[in-house]
């Protein structure tokens, strides 16, 4: 089995693994990977060296997280799988791997491009970030910083009755997030920023932020554009691999004259009328959610695929992501 290890800063090698594919566990599948696709924020920070996420693997460790495959065996007593279904997954960039059937993955319906299904993991993080701050269908939404996260949380507003509009730090992204489906975009160092959030919410202001960039001049904007009362949900890691603060984050004018709410996009999200068996807010339940949304045309990450490669070129997709290119958004590796 094939998979990238990153063995320290800029280390990256595709390495040879044993796998033992011959003697599955009765709960095992076995899953071939067709293609994994790049996630940057998270990956980028262990590429650089960044400090290490509390709870995370360190040195050497594997990377990505968005896995399509098609499995090719499984174990005795499966009764979710068959041979041949097609399956997304949060394993990393890896030729093959072997799981137990009540992890994480999810089967994908038919009518589902590869390359938009292979986003769902991710874009459900996505959608965490309505479903967390208890998002209400008419709400006015920022989405600060627009990377993978940024841009699914862009077109998952229309699906879920948003006005959504996007804060860039780039008119590349302005552009990508105007092809997902934002009502309007807006540069975050805009002098009249304020302005135009005023009259793109009639006066509202923004009612929810969703916080997908570290830098901490991110995280002020955020505390900045969002209205009195309103929340700031935060699936960053604000200051992670940045230099150090220059204000306070708890400054009095949010905080305490703002009423602002904080919100850590993790974890679980609750849910007021929790069906008899599961829960709408289970992870697989959401998934299956924003596979719909593909299905029905609604969503395409594949929108923003700027890059296919092949496995062994992924040494240049992440010097491209370490150089912070504006113009490499999605990548998808064919293994
Ligand atoms: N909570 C969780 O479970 C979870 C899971 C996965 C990922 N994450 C985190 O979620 C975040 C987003 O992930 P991602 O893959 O979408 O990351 P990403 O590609 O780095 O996206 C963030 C984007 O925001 C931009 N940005 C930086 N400062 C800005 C500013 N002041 N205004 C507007 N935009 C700004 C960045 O530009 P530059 O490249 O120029 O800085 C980048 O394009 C990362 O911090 C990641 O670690 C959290």
């Amino acid at each position: 089995m094939k998979i990238a290890m990153l063995n320290g800063p800029r280390d990256l090698q595709i390495e040879e693994h044993a796998l033992d594919t011959s003697h599955l566990k009765p709960h095992q599948i076995w899953v071939r990977t067709r293609i994994s696709a790049l996630k940057i924020g998270t990956d980028r920070g262990n590429y650089e060296g960044a400090e290490n996420v509390p709870g995370a693997p360190d040195y050497p460790r594997w990377v990505g997280d968005s896995n399509l495959g098609i499995i090719e065996g499984v174990g005795e007593a499966v009764s979710r799988f068959s041979v041949g279904d097609r399956v997304i997954s949060r394993y990393p960039h890896q030729s093959e791997y072997v799981a137990h059937e009540d992890e994480v993955i999810v089967k994908v319906e038919d009518g589902v491009d590869d390359e938009d299904a292979v986003y769902a993991h991710l874009y459900t993080l996505s959608a965490l970030c309505y479903y967390k701050p208890q998002f209400q269908p008419g709400e006015n939404v920022a989405v600060v910083g627009l990377g993978v996260l940024g841009l699914g949380a862009v077109g998952l507003g229309p699906c879920l009755g948003a006005r959504v509009v996007g804060i860039a730090n780039s008119p590349v992204r302005m552009e990508m997030a105007q092809r997902m489906g934002a009502h309007a975009c807006y540069m975050s160092d805009d002098p009249d920023l304020s302005e135009k959030l005023d009259t793109f919410t009639h006066g509202e202001g923004i009612d929810l932020v969703i916080l997908t960039a570290n830098p901490w001049p991110a995280f002020r904007t955020a505390c900045q554009i969002v209205r009195v009362n309103g929340r700031v949900g935060v699936v960053s890691l604000p200051g992670r691999g940045e230099p150090p603060l220059d204000f306070n984050p708890l400054d009095m004018r949010w905080f305490y004259s703002k009423g602002i709410s904080l919100i850590a996009i993790n974890g679980k999200a609750g849910y007021l009328y929790p069906p008899e068996q599961g829960d709408r807010r289970q992870w697989e339940t959401m998934c299956r959610f924003t596979l719909d949304q593909m299905k029905e045309g609604k969503l395409e990450p594949k929108r923003l695929i700027t890059h296919r490669m092949h496995y062994s070129e992924i040494n240049t997709a992440y010097e491209m992501i370490y150089h912070r290119e504006k113009n490499m958004m999605g990548v998808i590796f064919n293994w």
